[in-house]
């Protein structure tokens, strides 16, 4: 298949998609994300493919953000389905594909580019790389899972502060934080992804995609913790050992729990 703004490279086991809209950095547009979508399924189909790796065209940016132009008028409905429809189609879709997804992170990746990389199985950057999620700087929140997926790679602190600050961090400090797993010069960036996706391929894609699977649920959030502890908050207070608990501490001695 061919596309208007990405270029997809098939190795012998490991396919290449290089995101192609170099005068807008890479920025995210509606078509780069329904292609985006396309060449994944597709790749997901093929069994000649054993792993992915997405990086961006050019030596400044992966990816700028989400195309700031697309939605600068925006209704409160279409920001919420601009982000939704995002979420479906490419960043859920590929932390739940079933082969194994890098990000080469080759310079800029922001808002939206930094998203995508995080929705990315794990991620490669070059030296030169910066990575943050600028949108309130622009009176919005992320949108296609960097609330969710940053804390869950950095920490709740330093996402909160990355995020409050809409700041840059280097390629180095990801580093550190965690965000990414390896840092090289750009020359070396997409033969270091090569080096990593041969052993990959090496193993059971089988269980590959099974590892996937058991590793994405450890952070699905089918029960919310706080309405939990709220439910079983209030159902304490209907217990005897609440009662015993309670009175014992008004009585100034110590309890004698039933154990009901
Ligand atoms: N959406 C749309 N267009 C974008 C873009 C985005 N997220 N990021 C960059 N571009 C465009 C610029 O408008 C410019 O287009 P033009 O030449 O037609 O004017 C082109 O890409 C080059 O960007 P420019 O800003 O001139 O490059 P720079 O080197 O001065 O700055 C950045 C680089 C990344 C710091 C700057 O482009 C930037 O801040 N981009 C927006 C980042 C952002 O807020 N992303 C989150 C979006 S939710």
């Amino acid at each position: 298949m061919s596309y208007e703004t990405i270029q997809v490279a098939l190795g012998e086991a490991v396919a290449t998609i290089t995101i192609n809209r170099p005068k807008k950095l890479n920025a995210l547009n509606r078509e780069t994300i329904q292609e985006l979508h396309e060449a994944l399924s597709e790749l997901e189909q093929d069994a000649d493919v054993k792993v992915i790796i997405i990086t961006g065209s050019g030596e400044k940016a992966f990816v700028a953000g989400a195309d700031i132009s697309e939605f600068a008028d925006f209704s409160v409905k279409k920001g919420k389905k601009l982000a939704a429809k995002g979420q479906e189609l490419l960043f859920d879709f590929i932390e739940n594909l079933s082969k194994p997804v890098i990000a080469a992170v080759n310079g800029f990746a922001l808002g939206g580019g930094l998203e995508l990389a995080m929705a990315c199985h794990f991620r490669v950057a070059s030296d030169n790389a910066k990575m943050g999620l600028p949108e309130v700087s622009l009176g919005v929140i992320p949108g296609y899972g960097g609330t969710q997926r940053l804390p869950q790679l950095v920490g709740k602190g330093r996402a909160m502060e990355m995020i409050m600050t809409a700041g840059m961090i280097s390629a180095e400090q990801a580093k550190n934080y965690g965000l990414v797993n390896h840092v090289a010069t750009q020359e070396e960036l997409l033969p270091l992804c090569h080096k990593i996706a041969e052993k990959i391929c090496n193993n059971s894609p089988v269980a590959i995609s099974h590892a996937i699977k058991a590793v994405n649920a450890g952070f699905m959030n089918t029960v919310n913790g706080y309405e939990q502890e709220i439910e079983a908050f209030g159902t304490c207070f209907g217990t005897d050992d609440f009662a015993e608990g309670t009175t014992a501490f008004l009585e100034k001695r110590k309890a004698d729990f039933p154990g009901s």
